[in-house]
């Protein structure tokens, strides 16, 4: 069985680095994983300016029932978010307001990215209680990605000594999101 799980690139910062990161890992994911289709889903393409319920219709705002069908078909997600202020950017929470019961019973992916020595530690932590409460199932094993500017190469590509680190985290949480993508495919294909 094939999941689909997209990669939402947290933040629209101009310059972010971010943005490498999240691409890096959507090709990770395409590249390594047979069973594992993914896309990057940046959130710049969704920020509605203003927080709208995801229970009501909003018709005349572009994007939002994109981010609906997207999230609704989605096995999974893994969410990449810089450390701004110790939490996530407030782009990222609008998006994730946009929806709500297209998320239950999904497992999601944290990787933190900063260009301090803690790799998003912090904001790893502080998006957890959030998540839960949108019904996602947080994995247990995320990616740290710290001094970021010094990680990535201007190709994209991991400096050397850094690759074994991230590429051993990453397939962690990567195989935890397909266990669960898959337990939990089953899981809503059953009657509640
Ligand atoms: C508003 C703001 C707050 C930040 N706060 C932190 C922080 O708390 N800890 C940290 O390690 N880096 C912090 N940074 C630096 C980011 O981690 C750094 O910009 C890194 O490249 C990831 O963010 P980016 O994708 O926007 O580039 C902050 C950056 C911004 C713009």
């Amino acid at each position: 069985m094939e999941l689909h799980i997209p990669v939402i690139l947290g933040t629209a910062r101009k310059g972010r680095a971010s943005e490498q990161v999240a691409e890096f890992v959507v090709d990770y994911l395409q590249d390594s994983i047979d069973t594992l289709s993914s896309e990057l889903i940046d959130v710049r393409d969704y920020t509605f300016g203003q927080t709208y319920e995801a229970w009501n219709d909003h018709p005349d705002v572009p994007g939002i029932n994109d981010w609906k069908e997207i999230a609704d078909n989605a096995d999974g997600y893994i969410i990449v978010t810089p450390e701004y202020n110790h939490g996530y950017p407030g782009e990222l929470k609008i998006l994730l307001d946009a929806a709500f019961t297209e998320y239950f019973d999904k497992p999601v992916g944290l990787v933190g990215v900063s260009a301090g020595g803690f790799g998003g530690a912090r904001v790893v932590e502080h998006i957890k209680p959030i998540l839960v409460e949108l019904g996602m199932t947080v994995m247990v094993n995320a990616t740290y990605v710290s001094h970021v500017g010094d990680t990535f190469t201007d190709d994209g590509s991991v400096v050397e000594d850094k690759r074994d680190k991230i590429q051993s985290q990453l397939d962690d949480m990567t195989d935890e999101l397909v266990r669960y993508g898959q337990k939990f495919n089953q899981l809503r294909d059953e009657p509640s």
